[in-house]
């Protein structure tokens, strides 16, 4: 019985420890009037994208992070699937859409007398890249490569809730003076350097320690990334009338690039439903068919 006691009691303590001992790992406890995050509409077994969030992260993405971040695995057609941002439910006008989105851009060829020219993009070539290579990705960002966003949402622990926290999460830069962020929560107090090129940002991953004044086992969560903060309010014009906050656009382009992870997320799970509704009287058919079958035999 005592055994039994302790047990419960660990426990309990531990369920209360846990979330102090998460904070500490690094996640950063959510600040208030932070502690909401989207409602994603594609999460659990019958999720599905939130079509017109889709199509205003596409627009936020081909506005404001394109010029930096490719998706290299995604080709024009992909756009008019199920779900995707040129979805229209009409196949043929989704294709009109796409076939005239990707001819405006352009894609290297070589001719048949081997120079190399110019032609449209059509829906099956992919989305250009926004650097010729790594290396001038590099040089344009000051040595920092933007990744690709063909799979972040997979690749990022976290996933949406991640790409929406670290694009709000940057502080305010208006208290930023000369690369210099005063720091006053009841987690830290001090100030917090910026080196040259790189921004402070409490989701991102990695030390900021070496860079602050204060008790430096209070030193702020998170980390320096090398991607200036990209989104104030208003910084797009949705073409649906939707007020364009900082956290609106980034939910939307959140949600978009879930989408772009897996633009076939749609139809997978409606045939997993499907499939699993089979299975069930299959199993059903197979056991009256044993009982059937069986019913006369001693066993
Ligand atoms: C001016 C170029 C530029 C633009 C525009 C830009 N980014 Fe970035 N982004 C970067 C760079 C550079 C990095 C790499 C940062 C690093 O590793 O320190 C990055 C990294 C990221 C990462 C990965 C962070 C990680 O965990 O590794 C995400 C997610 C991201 N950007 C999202 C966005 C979104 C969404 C937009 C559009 C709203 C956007 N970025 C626009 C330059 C840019």
């Amino acid at each position: 019985m005592k055994v039994m006691k302790a047990f419960v009691a660990g426990l309990a303590l531990m369920g209360l420890a846990a979330p102090g001992a998460l904070a500490a790992g690094g996640a950063k406890p959510l600040e208030e009037g932070k502690t909401e995050l989207p409602d994603w509409s594609f999460d659990g077994p019958f999720g599905k994208f939130d079509k017109p969030a889709v199509q205003r992260g596409f627009q936020v993405y081909t506005e404001v992070c394109s010029s930096c971040h490719g998706l290299k695995l995604l080709s024009f057609r992909n756009l008019a699937e199920s779900g995707g941002p040129f979805d229209t439910g009409e196949p043929d006008d989704s294709e009109a859409l796409v076939k005239e989105f990707a001819a405006m851009f352009m894609i290297d060829e070589i001719d048949d007398v081997g120079d190399v020219v110019q032609r449209p993009r059509t829906p099956a070539d992919r989305f250009p890249d926004p650097y010729p290579n790594p290396q001038a990705a590099a040089a344009g960002n000051g040595g920092a490569i933007p990744p690709d966003f063909s799979v972040i949402v997979k690749a990022r622990h976290g996933g949406a809730d991640y790409i929406y926290r670290l694009l709000t999460g940057y502080p305010d830069q208006d208290e930023i003076v000369d690369g210099v962020l005063h720091v006053n929560d009841e987690h830290s107090h001090g100030e917090l350097k910026q080196p040259p090129g790189l921004y402070y940002n409490p989701y991102f991953g990695g030390d900021v320690s070496s860079n602050w004044t204060g008790d430096p086992r209070h030193a702020p969560y998170g980390g320096f990334i090398a991607m200036p903060p990209q989104l104030t309010d208003g910084k797009v014009e949705y073409m649906d009338g939707t007020v364009a906050t900082k956290e609106q656009m980034a939910a939307d382009v959140a949600q978009f690039l879930a989408w772009a992870s897996e633009p076939k997320m749609q139809s997978r799970k409606s045939l997993g439903f499907a499939v699993m509704i089979y299975l069930f009287f299959l199993a059903l058919l197979v056991y009256f068919s044993y009982k059937q079958i069986w019913r006369k035999v001693e066993h």
